[in-house]
């Protein structure tokens, strides 16, 4: 490059923000943690603003029961395989391109994914996990001090053992877990991928491409087709060659430079911040239909989860009032996004008054389902149960606080961030005693693949 244009560019960069800072809230499930919590950019172990007083005073914690998504991860094998096909077509087209610097500069972007990777944790996800188990034994160092048992369970996939595994690094060697030194996680798919076993949803939702129309209305929809006609325009190519799914690869390749290699890749240079609200809005009305509550099945589908959460919040509760030591004062659970927004869904949050639809895009734009503010990369929720010293005799004991991303989460029976737990459990108490997930999830015995009926 001859000295001028360098200097020429530089100015540039100095000038221009870096085109990523203006789309990176737009990622949905492929957001950095950070998104929801910025304060960790600066300081990866800050507990944040809320911090000190967020936690009931004279109040002791028994138990805590996390739900994690993994951390950062490597793009699926598809996702890659498809990008491929994108920048194959740019490099084709790139020799006669130089009316299109966008082409060009992607055409010299170094392919680097590989198929293989298919979906592994990537190194920023180990430290996502890490330094998310050192900011948990900090905000309530007395359940984590040292020689507590704890009990950590994972789903099979590659990148959730893994995820576990840094988590419990992340601890340091003091804590015990019954066996010695060893990092053992035990698998559970049933726990943390109730919904490939349940076949009502993978008949009527995983499988059935109908009950996806308003994602795929959406993809066809005006929003994604000014989109695709910049894009097209951006990189020289008839707007025939591409299609939203291709549109989505290149503003994922966006989302994984960042949240993988800390860069912001040229494939970000492609989409103006309104571009990035569409493509979110298409993320999220798929997460919506799929995991969300677009049918009742997705996240009743859950309540096996659900139940086994409450579970071992009784037993806590009655080894404590019978002077027992709590048998299991931590539990971590290693799932996906998959695992924890329809169980986010079944305990009623981010609900909004209508339905995402492919037609009400600009109705939505305050929406409250927006999957990267929910499940960005090691998302969490955590329930922590509390016994508390009251002077007045006639207060429960038992008091419960929840918290999402390591913020807390107000409930939507007292409008409060703490509740006792008699109150919780009879807010939640028909999906405790009528959600059974066998017959939830058992196939209707009529043939039904029309959506109407799910
Ligand atoms: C998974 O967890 C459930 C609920 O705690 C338990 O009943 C089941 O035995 C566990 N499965 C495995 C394979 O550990
Ligand atoms: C990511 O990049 C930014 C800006 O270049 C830098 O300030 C920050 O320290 C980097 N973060 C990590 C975790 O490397
Ligand atoms: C809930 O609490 C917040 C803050 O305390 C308050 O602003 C809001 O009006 C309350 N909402 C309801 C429905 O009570
Ligand atoms: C269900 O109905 C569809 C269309 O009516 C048909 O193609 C399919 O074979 C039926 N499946 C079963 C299990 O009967």
């Amino acid at each position: 490059m001859a000295p001028r244009r360098e200097a020429a560019l530089l100015l540039l960069l100095l000038v221009l923000p870096p085109a990523s800072a203006g789309l990176s809230g737009y990622f949905g499930t492929k957001s950095r943690y950070e998104e929801v919590n910025p304060h960790l950019v600066s300081d990866p172990l800050s507990l944040g603003p809320g911090a000190g007083g967020s936690l009931p005073a004279s109040c002791t914690p028994l138990q805590l029961r996390a739900v994690l998504r993994h951390g950062t991860r490597y793009p699926t094998a598809g996702q890659v395989r498809r990008l491929g096909e994108l920048h194959a077509r740019l490099l084709r087209r790139a020799a006669g391109a130089a009316a299109c610097p966008a082409a060009v500069a992607l055409a010299d972007w170094p392919m680097w994914y590989e198929e293989s990777l298919d979906g592994r944790l990537a190194p920023q996800g180990r430290r996502d996990m890490e330094q998310l188990a050192r900011r948990m034994a900090a905000r309530f160092p007395a359940l984590f001090a040292a020689r507590r048992r704890l009990a950590l369970a994972s789903s099979s996939k590659h990148r959730c053992l893994q995820s576990g595994a840094a988590f419990r690094r992340g601890l340091g060697p003091t804590l015990d877990f019954g066996g010695g030194d060893e990092v053992e996680v035990e698998v559970n798919d049933s726990l943390m991928r109730f919904f490939d076993h349940c076949a009502k949803f993978v008949a009527l939702v995983e499988e059935n491409d109908a009950a996806m129309c308003q994602v795929n209305a959406f993809k066809e929809g005006p929003e994604m087709k000014k989109v695709l006609e910049k894009v097209a325009s951006a990189l020289c190519l008839p707007v025939e060659e591409l299609n939203a799914d291709l549109v989505q690869v290149a503003f994922l390749t966006c989302s994984y430079e960042l949240a993988i290699k800390n860069v912001t890749s040229p494939w970000c240079s492609l989409f103006s911040e309104e571009d990035a609200k569409v493509l979110e809005y298409l993320n999220d009305l798929k997460q919506y239909w799929k995991r969300g509550y677009g049918y009742d099945i997705n996240s009743r589908s859950s309540c096996v989860l659900f139940q086994d959460i409450f579970q071992h919040l009784d037993k806590a509760v009655e080894e404590s009032k019978s002077s027992k030591p709590i048998s299991s004062p931590l539990i971590v659970q290693v799932g996906h996004a998959e695992t924890l927004q329809p169980l986010l869904a079944l305990m009623g949050y981010f609900k909004d008054d209508e339905p995402l639809l492919a037609t009400n895009y600009a109705r939505q734009a305050q929406r409250k389902f927006r999957s990267g503010r929910i499940v960005p990369y090691a998302a969490n929720l955590v329930f922590v149960l509390y016994h508390c010293d009251h002077v007045n005799a006639s207060q429960e004991e038992y008091q419960v606080q929840l918290l999402l991303n390591e913020n807390l989460l107000t409930f939507h029976h007292s409008n409060n961030t703490i509740s006792t737990y008699t109150d919780l459990k009879d807010y939640y108490k028909d999906i405790l005693e009528n959600c059974h997930f066998k017959e939830e999830c058992e196939l209707p015995k009529v043939n039904v693949t029309a959506v109407d009926e799910l």
